[in-house]
């Protein structure tokens, strides 16, 4: 799918925007507080359904009632959607609804200047990452994976009450075990997707024979539900001591390995910025394959930290796609 244009309304700093979108790159020129990562904000809203850095009450402009943002695509199709300080509703022809249908997601490769920092982030950063990714890949995926992450809160919460026993955390256990050991299975089943082409897609960008693998790391690799359940009633006596969850996927990690070493302290500035760029092509990829639609690649401020040759790769590697690309300086490559 291609984007045709995006029009905002009391979208963070933007009272009244429009912007046209080419059919292969797009640059949105700006200093720095323009407004630029919100317009791909918004592009994400109206493809993916949520923001990638906040929640509704943020994105409206300040002392506005209300934000509208609308997206139209090539084929004319228009997805729009509006925050009225209270709940969001997507709007597509006359149909309204509060989470964007699944019919009318698209998939986005997005590139943040953050992301180039990942290898050093921490395990909550590596876990929000690919769970970006993998959410995108699988809707299955999306959904246990929200289903996880409630029912765990609702279990800390119980650890951390007075009315704590066996028998009440026994049914939030049920639920950890089928979404946390699906999610496992999943993780897996991705990583070793990814690992299957980052080594080429490196060669290509790189031209050495450094070898980098993805790991993931976790207590629960190759756990069925029910063997993935009794580590949470062994773990119990634990969790009720220290109030909170102490085994499940939601103290897994992803590590790179760069030469048979951790990539975090062994490879330098320039190498990191290859792993990246090699990992956004590997997920460009992937998402083509399985979902059999090319992605709209949204790249932020993420020239000014690439090299001639980088930049090169980038654009190189994306050409046949939808590009939008902000950036405070004019671009060459
Ligand atoms: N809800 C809001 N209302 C008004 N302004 C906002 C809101 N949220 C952020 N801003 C401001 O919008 C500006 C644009 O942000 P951003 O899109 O990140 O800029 P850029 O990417 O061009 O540097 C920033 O100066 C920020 O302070
Ligand atoms: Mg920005």
């Amino acid at each position: 799918m291609i984007i045709k244009s995006i029009t905002l309304t009391n979208f963070r700093n933007h009272s009244s925007f429009r912007l046209e979108c080419n059919k292969d790159t797009t640059l949105i020129l700006g200093s720095n507080g323009w407004g630029k990562t919100s317009i791909l904000e918004a592009i994400y809203i109206l493809t993916r359904g949520k923001s990638f850095r906040a929640t509704d009450p943020d994105i409206v402009k300040t002392g506005t009632p209300f934000y509208r943002i609308e997206l139209e695509y090539d084929n004319g199709e228009v997805s729009a959607a509006t925050y009225d300080g209270k709940t969001k509703t997507f709007q597509i022809l006359d149909k309204k609804s509060r989470r964007l249908p699944k019919k009318n997601k698209y998939p986005v490769i997005l590139f943040l200047p953050s992301d180039l920092n990942l290898i050093s982030g921490s395990p909550s950063r590596h876990r929000e990452y690919f769970d970006r990714i993998f959410s995108e890949l699988s809707d299955t995926y999306a959904t246990n994976l929200s289903k996880y992450e409630k029912a765990l809160h609702q279990r800390n919460e119980l650890l951390k009450s007075d009315y704590v026993s066996d028998s009440s955390l026994f049914s939030w256990n049920l639920l950890l075990a089928r979404y946390g050991s699906s999610l496992s299975h999943l993780r897996s089943e991705f990583t070793s997707l990814i690992n299957k082409k980052l080594n080429p897609i490196y060669y290509s960008i790189a031209e050495n024979t450094d070898t980098i693998t993805l790991n993931y790391l976790t207590e629960t690799a190759g756990l069925t539900e029910s063997t993935y359940l009794k580590f949470l009633e062994t773990n119990q006596k634990r969790d009720i001591y220290i109030s909170h969850t102490s085994f499940g996927i939601h103290r897994d990690n992803f590590e790179f390995i760069f030469n048979g070493k951790p990539a975090d302290g062994s490879a330098s500035r320039g190498e990191t910025r290859s792993i990246i760029l090699a990992l956004k092509f590997v997920e460009s990829d992937i998402v083509e394959e399985k979902l059999r639609e090319k992605p709209i690649i949204l790249l932020d401020d993420v020239f000014s930290e690439l090299d001639q040759t980088r930049r090169k790769a980038l654009i190189n590697n994306f050409k046949d796609h939808q590009v939008i690309i902000t950036s405070v300086e004019n671009i060459s490559y």
